[in-house]
């Protein structure tokens, strides 16, 4: 009993988990078996070129999408013994994704679509917690737009607020600044550092920008589907010369 307790407690002192896993799309070999364990509470940043497997690599650890093979835990919890259902809850309760494509829902407006994950999961909506958020990513005066409506900027934070109104144990960011200007894109660093700062929340943020990638605790190096390198307190300055040495 003892024994099963203290193997517990050891396998959720990690965030995320992952272990060998490989994803291929037709003869694509997207993620080359991967292993890596985000901290709880730790904000990690993944840079890598254009097509080295990021946003699989984010798909895969959030349960998004099932590698081909590995295993991926989530607070302890192996995924792929998890079904459908389950699973889904599972990230509906304690993961927030942001998209690189936002993927936010055209007829719903701006409120809608940042408290569809409290709809769905069926939670109360914190209506403090949702005014300080939109209003930080400056959309409180948009609230009743949809996305057609806004700028590329204004929906990728409108995701952005979306990913963090339930406050998940892990936020999983692809390019969350790639639309925005320097000040707004701040903000949102801002909000995802305080995530991990304030409330002990785990943050994967996938950038090309050196900048953003300073925010993190640690920057993970993606090439070819498998992770070549780790740069722990990151300055811009090293994540540049390490960037231009993959
Ligand atoms: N659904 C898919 N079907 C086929 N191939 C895919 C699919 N998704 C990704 N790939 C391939 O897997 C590889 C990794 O793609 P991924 O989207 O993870 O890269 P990325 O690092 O996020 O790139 P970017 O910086 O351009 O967003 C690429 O070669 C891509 O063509
Ligand atoms: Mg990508």
């Amino acid at each position: 009993m003892k024994q099963t307790m203290t193997m517990t407690a050891k396998a959720t002192a990690d965030a995320v988990r992952l272990e060998s896993v490989t994803r291929t799309y037709g003869n694509v070999r997207a993620l080359d078996g991967v292993s890596w364990t985000f901290p709880r509470g730790a904000f990690t940043a993944v840079m890598g070129p254009s097509g080295s497997g990021k946003s699989t690599f984010l798909q895969c650890a959030s349960g998004l999408d099932r590698p081909d093979a590995g295993t991926v835990r989530i607070g302890g919890v192996d995924l792929g013994e998890l079904g459908e259902a389950k699973r889904t809850r599972l990230r509906r309760e304690r993961v927030g994704f942001v998209f690189q494509a936002f993927n936010l829902v055209p007829s719903m407006d701006v409120e809608q679509n940042i408290t569809l994950p409290l709809q769905l999961g069926g939670a109360e909506v914190d209506r403090a917690w949702l005014r300080e958020v939109v209003t930080r990513v400056g959309l409180a005066d948009r609230l009743r737009h949809r996305p057609a409506e806004l700028s590329g900027g204004q929906q990728q934070r409108a995701a952005v607020a979306r990913a963090l109104v339930t406050r998940p144990e892990v936020v999983f960011a692809d390019e969350p600044t790639g639309a925005l200007d320097p000040r707004t894109a701040r903000e949102v660093l801002r909000l995802l550092r305080e995530a991990a700062d304030l409330t002990g929340q785990t943050v994967v943020l996938v950038t090309h920008d050196p900048v953003a990638a300073a925010w993190a605790d640690s920057v993970v190096f993606l090439n070819a589907g498998r992770i070549v390198d780790e740069l722990v307190s990151p300055t811009v300055a090293a994540v540049m010369n390490r960037w231009e040495a993959l």
